[in-house]
């Protein structure tokens, strides 16, 4: 059998996974594989960490970007993160020494998809990262290899597991969203600055890398609607509970007849659609191709062991001779802008408690061409302010966008306006 030398640069949670799982692992890898497959180098920032790791017989680095260029390294295994810097550099300069490369990037691949995969394909090496999206859920190769004979009409994602874990909280203990952001954070699902999760960011580059994969296109971060957690209150779980939804942060990108309209929002969904049960920090993607239909697919989407299991995967395939240059991604298709698709949407004020309230909001609602499927307003608090929620049916988003502005700037309106959109329905 012939080596399959492995360098791996970064050795936190997911880099020490993969260490153990290949050393522990080796023979049934090998028989899978058809090759001899060795870790020959590592980097990591300390090299006096315990991370109860044999690496003798292991080079070590403590310049990531040397892996590249080292002579006994078949496949660079990048953990580094971040989208410039080392981790950039590392994997372009291993592209250029012709090594393959598997990272679990996101970050990385969403901002230099096309300059990256262009690169891989001129040199003839692989550039795979079934671990960047979804974690443990091979889905880039459900897309690229199982779904292959499908056209895309809609993706749409469970792709953050801190955000999922925060809603489930809130869902089940009706807690707020602080109290429920605390808790993630102290059972080491959200960062000590969870804005990459909680703001959008983490599942925008997540989504930019399935939609450039399933529509052919370049990975476009700044043509998704990013729009995060921050704005669910425990009421509007309240609300979703008594209008028969669930409210998830969803990934979703749609093939319209503009094109394709990507979103990172949080939306109401039904309660019992597929999505609407994924509880806690499980990742879950739903995908609607024109031959197979609907498929769903569901598992942890971050973790050491789980990520881990998806960056072998790739180590797989190379050693299989399965992976191949992605250069026929690299056409581009043409993306909508949000604003011109229709939707229905979920609306909460926190009005005044005074007569003629509802007739300035309805008149703005006019205005605007957004058309009410129903109003829920009940009693009179002592605070003098109430909730009040509506929901509409298709309209335009550059109407709802409109009219929430002008809704907010109503002297009777207390705060500011939430709207979510209400999909798969
Ligand atoms: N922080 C991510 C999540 C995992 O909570 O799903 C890594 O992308």
């Amino acid at each position: 059998m012939k080596d399959l030398r492995l360098g791996i640069a970064g050795l936190g949670t997911v880099g020490c996974s993969v260490f153990q799982i290949v050393t522990k692992q080796v023979e049934m890898l090998n028989i899978r594989g058809g090759c001899n497959i060795q870790i020959s180098a590592v980097s990591a920032r300390d090299k006096n960490k315990d991370r109860n790791l044999d690496l003798n017989n292991v080079s070590w680095y403590s310049n990531a970007v040397e892996i590249a260029f080292d002579k006994n390294v078949d496949v660079v295994v990048e953990l580094i993160g971040g989208t410039d810097g080392d981790a950039y550099n590392l994997v372009k300069n291993a592209i250029l020494n012709k090594k393959h490369v598997v990272t679990a990037n996101k970050a990385l691949l969403s901002k230099h998809w096309a300059e990256l995969l262009e690169l891989a394909n001129k040199n003839n090496v692989s550039l795979m990262f079934e671990a960047a999206v979804a974690g443990g859920i091979p889905i880039i190769k459900a897309i690229k290899e199982g779904l292959a004979a499908n056209h895309f009409k809609a993706i749409y994602g469970i792709l953050n597991g801190t955000c999922n874990y925060i809603l489930s909280e809130m869902w089940k203990n009706g807690i707020d969203f602080e109290t429920a952001l605390a808790q993630a954070q102290e059972a080491g699902y959200a960062e000590a600055d969870p804005s990459f999760d909680i703001d959008g960011i983490d599942a925008g580059h997540k989504l930019s890398i399935l939609t450039a994969l399933a529509f052919t296109g370049e990975a476009k971060f700044d043509n998704i609607r990013v729009e995060g957690l921050r704005s669910i209150s425990a009421l509007d779980i309240e609300y979703a509970k008594e209008l028969d939804y669930r409210i998830k942060l969803l990934a979703i990108a749609k093939l319209t007849k503009d094109g394709v309209v990507q979103y990172i929002s949080p939306c109401m969904i039904p309660k019992d659609c597929s999505l609407a049960s994924i509880e806690g920090a499980l990742n879950a993607v739903f995908i609607d191709g024109d031959a197979v239909g609907e498929t769903v697919y569901i598992g942890a989407g971050a973790g050491g062991d789980a990520t881990a299991s998806a960056v072998i995967a790739d180590i797989m395939d190379i050693a299989r001779g399965n992976a191949y240059p992605e250069n026929i991604y690299i056409e581009d298709c043409k993306y909508a802008a949000a604003e011109t698709q229709e939707g229905r949407f979920y609306i909460r004020l926190t009005v005044k408690d005074v007569s003629g309230v509802m007739a300035d909001v309805t008149a703005i609602l006019r205005d605007c061409e957004v058309s009410l499927k129903s109003i829920l307003q009940y009693g009179q608090s002592s605070s003098k302010s109430v909730p009040l929620v509506l929901t509409t049916h298709k309209t335009k988003e550059c109407g709802i966008r409109k009219a929430i502005v002008a809704l907010g700037a109503l002297d009777t309106v207390l705060e500011e306006p939430c709207l979510l959109r209400i999909e798969l329905i």
